[in-house]
């Protein structure tokens, strides 16, 4: 009969299909922060452009994007459980589960991106790497970024420290960042990443900090006035893998993921310095003030903390990222 018939061919073809792409088809689930268009979503894209073509279509993702499947901490628990498989992600909510990776909260470490590429590239961000495997239980694929934070609020310029007095701030969910600000004289909270356009837009938060292509990204121009380029803190966001799934794989497909991640890498990291360059000029044709302030006053208020959270972090640690060659 033709049903018969029908079913035998798809059969046959079944067969064939599976006879010339021999290993594990997978679709992998990759959570962000953010959307397609940002710093994030376009490494996250070009991965998975990679993987599928290294793969030759045996492999290739589903992104899920502005945290559909949780905030950051949750993306990160869920990969070291095993029930999310991949993910981009700040930095912020990882020093509460490895102390190193407060490195990142600690302010005016890194000068420029070029510091930061070389110091991470290096066997430090290997080591961070493996930490991360250890006390996490995630595989890290590529040390992406989110840029150069700087501050927005709703009250006033910033220009100098004190301008920040009594102004209701939102650090991520790090101790590191909570004195930070408190040092520089604002009143600090830590909050997750999903509840942060409600609270600026609520009044419950007058201000915050982040790269410019997140700013432009989720839209805070139309409940931030001012945009203070403070560049108080250089912010990875490396894209990571559940270790059990990673550990899943064949070899041969840990070695395409792996490669598929370091392809996208500086096409990511060249989209970001791109991104922040032309944001700038939106975001002031969008109504934002921009100011420029001088930083010795930002990196002297906020030494003592830089002093404290050291000996936390690891004194070797900081001291070799701080005084990194490049
Ligand atoms: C945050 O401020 O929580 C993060 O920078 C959000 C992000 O990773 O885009």
């Amino acid at each position: 009969s033709v049903f018969t018939k029908t079913l035998l061919t798809t059969a046959v073809m079944a067969v064939s299909l599976s006879a010339a792409h021999a290993g594990t088809e997978r679709v992998i689930n990759v959570s962000l922060p953010l959307g397609p268009d940002s710093q994030q979503g376009i490494g996250v894209l070009k991965f998975g452009e990679e993987l599928e073509r290294l793969s030759e279509g045996r492999l290739s993702i589903e992104p899920h994007y502005d945290n559909a499947l949780g905030a950051e901490r949750e993306v990160v628990e869920g990969m070291g459980f095993g029930i999310i498989d991949a993910g981009i992600s700040s930095t912020g909510p990882m020093g509460g589960f490895v102390d190193e990776f407060m490195l990142f909260d600690l302010p005016y470490v890194f000068e420029n991106h070029e510091h930061a590429y070389a110091f991470l590239d290096s066997e430090h961000g290997e080591q961070l790497a493996q930490l991360a495997e250890e006390g996490m239980n995630v595989k890290f694929l590529a040390w992406m970024e989110n840029g150069f934070r700087h501050n927005t609020n709703s009250v006033r310029p910033i220009e100098k420290p004190s301008d920040l007095e009594g102004i209701n701030h939102r650090t991520q969910e790090s101790r590191v960042q909570v004195d930070t600000w408190e040092a520089l004289g604002a009143n600090a909270t830590p909050m997750a990443w999903t509840e942060v356009y409600t609270a600026l837009q609520q009044g419950v938060m007058d201000s915050q900090e982040n790269p410019l292509a997140t700013i432009y990204d989720v839209n805070f121009y139309e409940v931030q006035d001012y945009l203070n380029m403070t560049q108080h803190v250089y912010s990875p966001a490396p894209l990571m893998m559940s270790l059990d799934l990673f550990n899943s794989f064949s070899e041969e497909d840990q070695e395409i993921i792996l490669e598929a991640a370091q392809i996208a890498l500086p096409v990511q990291r060249e989209a970001s310095q791109e991104l922040e360059a032309r944001y700038l000029v939106q975001l002031e044709e969008l109504g934002m003030t921009v100011t420029h302030p001088d930083l010795e006053p930002f990196r002297e208020a906020v030494r003592p903390v830089l002093e404290e959270w050291s000996s936390v972090v690891g004194e070797d640690l900081v001291d070799a990222a701080i005084n990194f060659e490049y």
